[in-house]
C-alpha cells in the first residue's frame, strides 16, 4: 500500500482566477501543503490584494492575465516555467456568468463571450499546460466546473453549456494524455458563498430558496470545494482520469 499524503512539498500549481474566491483558497492550502503557487486574474488591484493575504513570499507569483487572451496564456505559463522551471498542477478556476435571456433572445457576442470566458480559456490554458506535462511525464488537471453542467437552468443557459463543455473536455484531455501519467478530472460545485454568486446569496429569499434544494440545508463555502481539488492534486487520485467530482450537499440527487 502507497503512503497516501496531501503533501504538495516540490510541486508548483497554477491556479487561474487565484485572486479571490474559490481560487484564493484554493492557492491558500497549495501553500500550506508544500507547493509553490502561480496566480493570475484580470486585475491588478485584486492580485496584490491576493498576494497580501496569502503572504506566500517567493513561492507565490501573480500574472496579470486574461485566460481567453492566447497571448496571456502563453505569458501566464512563460512566467511560471522560468520562475519554478516545471508546472506539476494546472486548475482551471476561472468561470464567468452573466444572466442571459433564452437562447433564442441573445445577442451572438454575448454566447461567444460567455464560452470564451469559460470554455476556451480552460482549453487554452489546458493545452499551454499539457505541452509542458507531457515532457515532464506527469501533470494534474483540474477543471472547476458546476451543477450548472446538468441541469437546463433560466438565465444561465449559455454558462452551462460552458460548463458542460468543460466536462467533455476533461474527457477529452483525460484520454489523449493518460500515456504520459497526466491525470485530468473536475469538480463541480453547487451555489458557493463568493462573489460570483453574490446576487443570490445576499437576498434572503434567493438564498432561502436555493438551501431548500441541498439536502444539507445550506450553500458551499469555498472550503467546501478545496478538499475535493486537493484530492485530485495528489498521489492518491494516480488512477482517477476523466472524471467529476460534485461537491453540492446532495442537490442534484433529489
Ligand atoms: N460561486 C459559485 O456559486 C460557483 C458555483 C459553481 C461553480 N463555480 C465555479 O467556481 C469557479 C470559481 O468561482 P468563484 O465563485 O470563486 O468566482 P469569483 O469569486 O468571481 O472569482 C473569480 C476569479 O477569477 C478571476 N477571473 C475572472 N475572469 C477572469 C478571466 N477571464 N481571466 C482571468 N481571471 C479571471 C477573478 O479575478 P479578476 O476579477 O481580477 O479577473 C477572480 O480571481 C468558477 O469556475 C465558477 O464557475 C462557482
Amino acid at each position: 500500500m502507497q503512503n497516501i499524503s496531501y503533501n504538495l512539498e516540490g510541486k508548483v500549481a497554477v491556479v487561474t482566477g487565484g485572486s479571490r474566491g474559490i481560487g484564493l483558497a484554493l492557492a491558500g492550502e497549495y501553500l500550506r501543503q508544500g507547493a509553490r503557487v502561480v496566480i493570475c486574474g484580470r486585475k491588478q488591484q485584486n492580485l496584490e490584494a491576493a498576494k497580501e493575504a496569502l503572504q506566500g513570499g517567493d513561492n507565490l507569483l501573480f500574472i496579470q492575465a486574461h485566460i481567453a487572451n492566447e497571448t496571456d496564456v502563453d505569458n501566464l505559463f512563460q512566467a511560471c516555467l522560468s520562475k519554478f522551471g516545471q508546472i506539476d498542477i494546472l486548475v482551471n478556476n476561472v468561470g464567468m456568468n452573466l444572466l442571459t435571456p433564452t437562447l433564442a433572445d441573445t445577442e451572438p457576442a454575448l454566447f461567444q463571450k460567455i464560452i470564451d470566458s469559460n470554455l476556451t480559456g480552460t482549453y487554452l490554458c489546458s493545452r499551454k499546460a499539457a505541452q509542458a506535462m507531457r515532457e515532464q511525464k506527469q501533470g494534474k488537471i483540474i477543471n472547476i466546473s458546476s451543477i450548472a453542467a446538468r441541469r437546463a437552468a433560466p438565465g444561465m443557459g449559455i454558462y452551462g453549456i460552458a460548463k458542460a463543455g468543460i466536462e467533455m473536455l476533461t474527457k477529452v484531455l483525460a484520454a489523449e494524455l493518460a500515456a504520459y501519467n497526466i491525470q485530468v478530472n473536475a469538480v463541480a460545485p453547487c451555489m458557493v458563498r463568493t462573489d460570483f454568486s453574490k446576487p443570490f446569496w445576499s437576498d434572503p429569499e434567493r438564498c432561502r430558496q436555493a438551501e431548500s434544494r441541498i439536502p444539507f440545508g445550506r450553500i458551499a463555502e469555498p472550503d467546501d470545494v478545496v478538499p475535493a481539488v486537493l484530492f485530485l492534486s495528489s498521489a492518491g487520485s494516480n488512477f482517477i482520469t476523466g472524471q467529476v467530482i460534485i461537491v453540492d450537499g446532495g442537490a442534484t440527487i433529489v
